[in-house]
């Protein structure tokens, strides 16, 4: 059987994603299914991880946004917040200089302010390290909510201009990631159709994907699939399909 990897090779890259998000979820789920507890599911995820950036660098991603943790995470039971700080910390530290030797430059979107200062430190040393690489940008979105990041993005321009009276072109200018490739595409693993307050701005005209797999179990065979998928969508961004092919 040809497998998703196989299939892709042969699509022009021109039909890929070029900006993919992701919804990491099914940790706890995966780790419940092996009578674990739910944090060693975080901690098999990070595995996943590793795989999607190699995925991205290799079909000649511009950016894979990751979602970590939501700003709704923190009701979470404090035992579990608290390893997935600490393993937030300890992939920092692990991954970056590999990273930056890949040439990927890392950013982290979500509001920050809220971590610890030991995080919020390796936080910004890693970011500094990485800001002059040209290769992938990887996004990973700590402490993110797209209602944040609208309201936000109204307060930094009205901060930098002083109007009150907001265009779309005005948001879109100062949500997060304004200036890197829009977002073509979201997969969410773990079985759940929703957005769970994910990059709600940018999701305007973005395609879907949903798959039951769980993050610890999501490889680039996964991932691959989410990109055969995509590539075999129409989108139309509200014209009609035969204006679309004539294009
Ligand atoms: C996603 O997995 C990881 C985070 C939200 C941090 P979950 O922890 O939500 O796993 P499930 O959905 O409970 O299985
Ligand atoms: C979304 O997953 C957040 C992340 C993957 C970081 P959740 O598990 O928090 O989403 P809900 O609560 O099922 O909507
Ligand atoms: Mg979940």
């Amino acid at each position: 059987m040809t497998t998703a990897l196989e299939t892709i090779k042969k699509i022009n890259p021109a039909a890929y994603p070029k900006h993919v998000g992701i919804i990491m979820d099914g940790n706890g789920r995966w780790a419940k299914q092996q009578g674990k507890p739910r944090t060693f599911g975080h901690k098999a995820g990070v595995e996943s991880v590793r795989a999607a950036v190699r995925f991205a660098q290799q079909h000649q991603l511009d950016v894979l946004t990751l979602f970590a943790f939501s700003s709704e995470n923190w009701k979470r039971p404090e035992q579990e917040v608290s390893v997935l700080m600490e393993l937030f910390m300890f992939v920092l530290t692990k991954e970056v200089k590999r990273l930056n030797r890949n040439n990927v430059r890392l950013k982290i979107i979500g509001d920050v302010s809220r971590f610890n200062d030991r995080l919020q430190k390796k936080i910004a040393e890693s970011e500094a390290l990485t800001k002059e690489n040209d290769g992938l940008l990887l996004c990973v979105a700590a402490n993110y909510g797209g209602r944040w990041d609208i309201a936000n993005a109204v307060n930094r321009h009205i901060e930098k201009t002083g109007c009150t009276t907001l265009t779309e072109e005005d948001i879109s200018a100062n949500i997060s990631l304004a200036e890197f490739t829009p977002l073509d595409l979201i997969i969410r693993t773990g079985g759940e159709t929703r957005i769970s307050n994910f990059l709600l701005w940018h999701a305007a005209y973005a395609e879907f994907y949903f798959t039951d797999e769980l993050w610890p179990d999501f490889r680039e065979e996964s991932f691959a699939k989410a990109v055969q998928c995509f590539s075999l969508r129409q989108r139309r961004f509200g014209l009609t399909g035969d204006q679309v092919e004539n294009a």
